[in-house]
């Protein structure tokens, strides 16, 4: 379909101020926020799924898609009475269309969709991942690209080069598993309900890193995170098998070294390799207390770490890239977008 909105688009590019409605529903959290000029934040409503889902150990599709469909409109309504703006003043509207859960994306872009046809706006599709990074934006006015960002997420593990807003370099990823997934999956052997990212950061700080655990930076610089997963569920069961007990305190902060020093110093690698002078950190496990310390620790650089509540899913990020997207005249979508649930982030992928 031929987009309808596109001869409103020059207008809008003169304008001073740009006001975007971000939309987010591809997971657990039915999240809207409006932001001006990609940096500013008027309004972040984030609704949580995370008591419903604990229930089942894990987030259940099905239900996470019913619950967008209850609970979009109030939130986009609360969002836009919070940011003190009409919907007349909003000038384009951002939605996430992946990667994520199918039918939970289905709700956002629908939705986005209605109001997009309705009201004749410009409708921007979102990468739910390049969004994450331009949580750093948000909380940091300063920071321009080039830098380097480690993206640590639920579903992604990735050091990525930003070249510019909308222009990345994948330096480095996991070949296996995300840093998030595994975060998840060892606190549900360790005992701790979901989410487990957030539960292992606590215990971890009263624990010592007393168990020896795999390094993740596989031969080719690379990461895999599924041996250190398997790692901890061995020792787990060799201490059993000897009728003693893991310390889970201490497991915790064993397992959250393993997991993140990797990280960083390959980090510090590539800061160094490709000669740049600022690092940001994005994604749900960037709000991690240790990766943020050691993150803090790099030397020689100007180190940005979002605010929490902008490191795990928000719809102020989406607004974000919504904005720098469309001022490069990219991903401006038609309203026959749909879903796309494995949608990768854009650039070179390491060899
Ligand atoms: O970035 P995100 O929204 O996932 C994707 O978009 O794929 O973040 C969710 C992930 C979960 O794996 C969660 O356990 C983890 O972020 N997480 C944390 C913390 N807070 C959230 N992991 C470690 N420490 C935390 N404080
Ligand atoms: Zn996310």
């Amino acid at each position: 379909m031929i987009n309808n909105n596109k001869k409103e688009i020059p207008d809008i590019l003169k304008k001073e101020d740009i006001t975007v409605l971000g939309i987010e529903t591809s997971c657990d959290e039915t999240a809207c926020a409006v932001v001006k000029n990609g940096r500013e934040v008027l309004s972040n409503v984030i609704l949580s799924q995370i008591d419903i889902h604990k229930l089942y150990g894990g987030v259940v599709p099905e239900i996470a898609s019913r619950n967008h469909v209850e609970a979009i409109e109030k939130v986009a309504d609360k969002a836009l009475q919070e940011s003190g703006k009409t919907f007349d003043e909003i000038d384009i509207i951002a939605v996430t269309y992946g990667a994520g859960l199918v039918g939970a994306l289905l709700v956002g872009v629908s939705f986005a969709k209605g109001l997009a046809q309705t009201t004749n706006k410009p409708l921007i599709a979102v990468n739910h991942i390049e969004a994450h990074i331009c949580a750093n934006y948000l909380t940091n006015p300063q920071l321009t690209p080039p830098f380097l960002c480690l993206l640590a997420s639920g579903g992604h593990t990735a050091i990525v080069k930003i070249k510019g807003y909308t222009h990345y370099e994948i330096l480095a990823s996991t070949v296996d598993d995300a840093v998030g997934e595994a975060f998840d999956k060892v606190a549900r052997v360790l005992g701790y309900p979901y989410p487990g990212g957030p539960n292992i950061d606590k215990f971890a700080k009263s624990g010592k890193n007393i168990y020896k655990l795999p390094n993740v930076v596989i031969k080719n610089g690379n990461f895999s995170y599924s041996g250190l997963k398997t790692a901890v569920i061995n020792t787990l069961h060799n201490y059993q098998q000897k009728g003693l007990m893991v310390n889970k305190e201490d497991m915790c902060a064993s397992f959250t070294h393993a997991a993140i020093d990797g990280l960083v110093e390959r980090c510090q690698f590539f800061l160094k390799q490709h000669n740049l002078k600022k690092v940001a950190v994005a994604g749900g496990v960037a709000a991690n207390s240790y990766l943020r310390q050691k993150v803090k620790e790099i030397e020689y650089v100007d180190v940005y770490l979002p605010e929490r509540v902008y490191c795990t899913d928000n719809a102020a990020m989406v607004a974000s890239i919504g904005y720098f997207l469309f001022k490069e005249n990219k991903d401006i979508a038609s309203l026959d977008l749909n879903a796309a649930p494995t949608l990768k982030l854009r650039g070179k992928k390491p060899q």
